[in-house]
């Protein structure tokens, strides 16, 4: 990873730590108790969560393993992280400063490898793939949760090319909120990689995350030009975009919209 891809990522997220300790997103979202229920974590397991933000994930393992090692690159979040398993006593979670694309583990070290919400910063997914696989034990599983692009499911009746133009559109948008986002793929290209790197896929899930627009921008400290300019692609940008984000007003007149979670479990194979 660069220095500038690092420096963005830690000047976003060091300043965005305590936001992220309280994130109804973060804290609740469904994805986190239903990726410990398929993760099947059993007492034994050493676990790494990679990227771990406020700690939320591997908070939500600890009480079901004998170890959790909550990684991030960002010292301000690991420190959130630490608070968080001091004020829920959960003194089986231990934190390290580590990089998804270099991981400072030995190989075949963890019983299962988890990250949420956090790969589509990352530069090199494959990279990342790859480590996770080198630090986890034989038959080790990878429990991955992330945004995703559309895919056909998502814009039916779109034309091939009209769903690399909204997977565009849709990191762009990502991107003016949050400039240290890197790429959020569609499904099947997470699949691809898993596959590809050696995991066979257990199970995979996808959930539409409801999202309110003001404290989405808000958590990440958008100036109000950004905000201006989030909210007219929102309300008026490319066609297909609008399709798969399902922006809409309450009766209050708050705007909301909707991401996309794939999540998966795999298993390391030989
Ligand atoms: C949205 S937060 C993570 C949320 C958290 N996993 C959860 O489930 O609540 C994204 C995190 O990714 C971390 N991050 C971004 N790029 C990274 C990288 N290349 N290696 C490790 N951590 C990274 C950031 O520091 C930030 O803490």
């Amino acid at each position: 990873m660069t220095k500038d891809a690092t420096a963005l990522v830690r000047s976003q997220f060091g300043v965005a730590a305590s936001d992220y300790a309280t994130s109804e997103v973060h804290a609740k979202g469904e994805s986190l108790a239903r990726i410990v229920e398929l993760a099947a974590p059993q007492h034994s397991w050493r676990v790494l969560d990679i990227a771990t933000g406020a700690g939320h994930m591997a908070a939500a393992f600890a009480p079901h393993v004998a170890n959790v090692v909550a990684s991030d690159i960002t010292d301000e979040m690991l420190a959130q992280t630490a608070k968080l398993a001091a004020d829920k006593k959960l003194d089986n979670i231990g934190t390290a400063k580590a990089e998804a694309g270099a991981l400072p583990f030995e190989d075949a070290s963890f019983d299962l490898v988890c990250c949420r919400l956090a790969a589509h910063h990352f530069p090199d997914l494959g990279r990342f793939v790859s480590e996770a696989r080198r630090v986890l034990k034989e038959n080790g599983r990878f429990a991955l949760v992330d945004n995703v692009a559309p895919d056909a499911q998502q814009l039916l009746g779109a034309s091939p090319s009209e769903i690399v133009d909204a997977t565009a559109a849709y990191n762009t948008f990502e991107k003016l909120r949050d400039p240290s986002h890197g790429h959020a793929p569609p499904p099947e290209t997470w699949i691809g990689l898993l596959e590809n790197a050696g995991f066979r896929i257990v199970a995979r899930e996808q959930f539409g995350k409801e999202l309110d627009f003001k404290s989405w921008v808000t958590r990440m400290r958008c100036t109000p030009e950004t905000i201006t300019e989030l909210e007219r692609i929102l309300v008026s940008g490319p066609q297909n975009l609008r399709s798969f984000l399902k922006p809409r007003r309450d009766e209050t007149g708050a705007l909301h919209f909707t991401l996309q979670e794939l999540l998966v479990i795999a298993d390391k194979i030989a």
